[in-house]
């Protein structure tokens, strides 16, 4: 049979990661199209950053499988080619604080620290225009010869933020991208993101504990708890009951 679909940007077939005695992700089946913008929500400890780090093969799962842009992730063996299918920011960043701004943002261009020194040889003047349109989006156009450990921690944010926006992927992953931004700010990065998802054709998966960032820039919402995937919907369908039960029936959970 012809397939008539276009190929997913993300799916998930039966991915299961343990840890220890924790199930930290359970039998989660997920297929997400070219284009959407989708908000990840859950109470702490439901599994959100073990999804999104296991999406981008930083995390490799106990079993299933998982495939970006049509390709198998156990079947990609560089790291380069991996960076140009899917990029995440992180919530600890992943930047090192001892050089400049502009050289943690071109690290994206690399897709790991392997080889520090060809970072160091990658400043061509073309890529460092880029890294200073990309840091001036995210008003951090004076802090782009910065040594990266005097920023603070939004302003680091927003950093990790540029090194995935040159980097480029099919697929961005955002971990709570805008927790440590004030509202305006929050929505500003948001804002950028979910605009370059539509305008370069990408595909946005973030976690947030917004309810109006995820309702005002998301284009659908899953809910995730104990490592399962508890409900998937269009962003029209979710309702304040349905959030409220998400976060408070986990705090019963735990009493
Ligand atoms: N590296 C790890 N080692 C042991 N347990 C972990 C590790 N990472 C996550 N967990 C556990 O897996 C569960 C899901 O965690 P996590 O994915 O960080 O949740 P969230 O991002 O939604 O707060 C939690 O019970 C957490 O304690
Ligand atoms: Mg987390």
């Amino acid at each position: 049979m012809i397939e008539s679909k276009a190929r997913p940007a993300v799916s998930l077939n039966s991915v299961h990661k343990r840890y220890g005695t924790t199930d930290a992700l359970i039998d989660i089946n997920l297929s997400v199209e070219p284009g959407e913008v989708v908000a990840l929500v859950g109470p702490s400890g439901s599994g959100k950053t073990t999804l999104l780090n296991t999406i981008c093969g930083l995390t490799i799962p106990d079993s299933g499988e998982i495939s970006i842009s049509g390709q198998s992730l156990t079947n990609i063996k560089h790291r380069k080619t991996l960076a140009t299918l899917v990029g995440i920011v992180s919530q600890q960043y992943g930047l090192i604080p001892t050089l400049p701004v502009v050289q943690n943002v071109l690290a994206g261009k690399l897709g790991s620290w392997t080889n520090l020194k060809s970072v160091l040889s990658l400043i061509w003047p073309q890529d460092r225009k880029q890294a200073s349109s990309i840091l001036s989006s995210l008003g951090l156009d004076e802090k782009i010869n910065e040594r990266t450990s005097h920023l603070s921690g939004g302003e680091q944010q927003r950093v990790a933020v540029a090194r995935v926006l040159i980097q480029s992927p099919d697929v961005i992953l955002a971990d709570e991208p805008v927790a440590s931004l004030d509202p305006a700010l929050a929505e500003s990065v948001m804002g950028l993101l979910s605009r370059i998802t539509q305008v370069d054709n990408k595909t946005l998966i973030l976690s947030s504990h917004s309810p109006y960032l995820i309702q005002t820039y998301c284009s659908r919402i899953i809910g995730i708890r104990q490592g399962r995937i508890i409900f998937d919907m269009p962003i029209s369908e979710i309702n304040d009951d349905i959030f409220h039960d998400l976060y408070e029936t986990n705090q019963i959970l735990q009493r």
